[in-house]
């Protein structure tokens, strides 16, 4: 009985480390992959703000270049009508956002592929969540792509030269240290 226990514990251990050992590989792979942009999520308080900011309509179709887990996506999905379309070149937050697609059924088709060879020419609205050396790369892709209309809606970077339409604070919060009043980030939008 102790010898099978003994076995059972050892088999455990086994299974977790190679899962960490899988995942910390994974996120290596992806980051490499990414070059530089880590998987940060915007945080949960500004999903719902950087949705109302693109104006979003019924029915509009919305990608979000390097998704991570799908957040925006399935809240402009749910809230708004859109149909979303993500592209996630790192594995574990692509797995992560088709599990929160699923459970929420929202209308959104997640890529595991890099953003560049994506088609931006059917895109209403383009979220990014990026670094500035990636927004420097799409900024001529976005000028031949997208369609007069369209919109790109940036999280805390902007494009190197366009000037945006409008630059909104995100959502305001209080400091749980200080107390006063802050916003957390800025929100910049494209017009095209
Ligand atoms: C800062 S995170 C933003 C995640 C998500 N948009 C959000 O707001 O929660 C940037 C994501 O872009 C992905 N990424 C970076 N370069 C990419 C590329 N060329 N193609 C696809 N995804 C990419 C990274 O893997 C990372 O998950």
């Amino acid at each position: 009985m102790l010898i099978i226990a003994i076995y059972l514990i050892l088999l455990l251990i086994l299974f977790f480390s190679l899962a960490a050992l899988i995942l910390s590989a994974s996120i290596i792979v992806g980051l490499i992959q990414a070059r530089g942009v880590p998987f940060v999520s915007i945080p949960q308080v500004d999903w719902l703000k950087v949705c109302q900011v693109a104006d979003l309509q019924p029915g509009q179709i919305v990608y979000d270049l390097g998704c991570g887990k799908a957040n925006l996506l399935t809240t402009a999905a749910k809230n708004f009508g859109v149909k979303g379309i993500g592209y996630e070149i790192s594995l574990w937050p692509y797995l992560w956002g088709r599990w929160r697609i699923w459970r929420s059924k929202a209308d959104v088709k997640v890529r595991l592929k890099n953003f560049f060879q994506a088609d931006l020419s059917s895109a209403d609205v383009v979220f990014c969540y990026l670094f500035p050396s990636a927004m420097a790369r799409l900024e001529p892709k976005f000028i031949q792509e997208l369609k007069p209309g369209a919109k790109v809606v940036s999280y805390a970077f902007e494009l190197p030269t366009i000037k945006p339409a409008k630059v909104v604070d995100a959502v305001f919060k209080t400091s749980p240290i200080t107390g006063k009043p802050r916003y957390t980030s800025k929100i910049y939008v494209y017009q095209f």
